[in-house]
């Protein structure tokens, strides 16, 4: 690729209304692990909002340690927050960065990018995006946390194993046309931003709200494997602590920390060889 289409931070910068998310970007032709180098500044007083971005990643990391491919032409990128929430609320960020991904895609390329629990955005069915979010703990707090967010933005099918392009889609495909990543990344931050600022106020259940919105497998019949265990029964919403809840055949219901989920047999998922 050449050096012209690789991402420049300067660009992002200019017109960026945020103060906090994207105002500072290290920017990396390649690297690890972008949630690494994230955790690395962190755990050295790195600023809330500092964003690490690479064009690609040799270590990428997805959910349940699987590897995560990341050619040249995605976007990769991992977030430092300081967020005053307890620990155990950790996963909301998950779901404040699926809402903040599928409403920038809505918005700028209107698209129909819908949230599938607890981590992926899909179109039409196949997944765009993924998101990592990892936390360092003191005591009952939380000393930092990396939300990392990857997105087939500009990358071709063919640059993924083959075994996993039926479950994939990039923008670019959806589209037909390579997309402006350093518009798409400032709109992305300003909308982290508000949406972490609504965190931070404590009003979750707007942010539930959209998530609802864009949860398009809500009232699907899903098989949900969670730690060796099947779960077979209707997604019903997922609760204040980001929890998938279940109805189960018997009427009961059953709430899902972690998990896979498969709808009508269908697993999207990624994992490298
Ligand atoms: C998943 O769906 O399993 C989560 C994938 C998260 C991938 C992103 S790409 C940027 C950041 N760096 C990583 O190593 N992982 C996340």
């Amino acid at each position: 690729m050449p050096r012209r289409s690789w991402i420049h931070p300067e660009k992002i910068k200019k017109g960026l209304k945020t103060d906090l998310i994207g105002q500072r970007i290290q920017h990396f032709t390649e690297a690890t692990s972008t949630n690494d180098i994230a955790k690395k500044l962190a755990s050295k007083g790195a600023e809330e909002g500092t964003v690490v971005i690479s064009e690609t990643q040799t270590l990428g990391r997805g959910r349940l340690s699987r590897r995560w491919a990341s050619p040249r032409g995605g976007i990769w990128l991992s977030t430092v927050l300081r967020p005053q929430i307890k620990p155990k609320e950790a996963p909301k960020l998950t779901l404040v960065a699926a809402v903040v991904v599928a409403q920038t895609i809505k918005e700028i390329f209107g698209l129909n990018a819908e949230i599938k629990w607890p981590n992926d955005v899909l179109i039409k069915g196949r997944k765009v995006c993924g998101i990592l979010t990892e936390t360092s703990i003191k005591g009952e707090t939380i000393d930092f946390a990396v939300v990392g967010i990857g997105i087939n933005a500009n990358t071709s099918l063919d640059s993924f194993p083959e075994r996993l392009r039926g479950t994939l889609t990039s923008l670019k495909k959806e589209l037909g046309e390579e997309i402006d990543r350093e518009d798409f990344l400032r709109a992305l931050f300003e909308k982290l931003e508000h949406y972490y600022r609504l965190l931070e106020e404590e009003k979750f259940d707007l942010i539930l709200q959209e998530w609802r919105s864009l949860g398009g497998f809500l009232g699907q019949h899903v098989e949900v494997i969670s730690l060796d265990e099947k779960i077979v029964g209707q997604a019903v919403d997922v609760n204040q602590n980001g929890k998938l809840v279940i109805k189960l055949e018997d009427g009961s219901e059953r709430k899902v920390t972690v998990g896979d989920v498969i709808i009508r047999t269908r697993l999207y998922e990624r994992e490298t060889d």
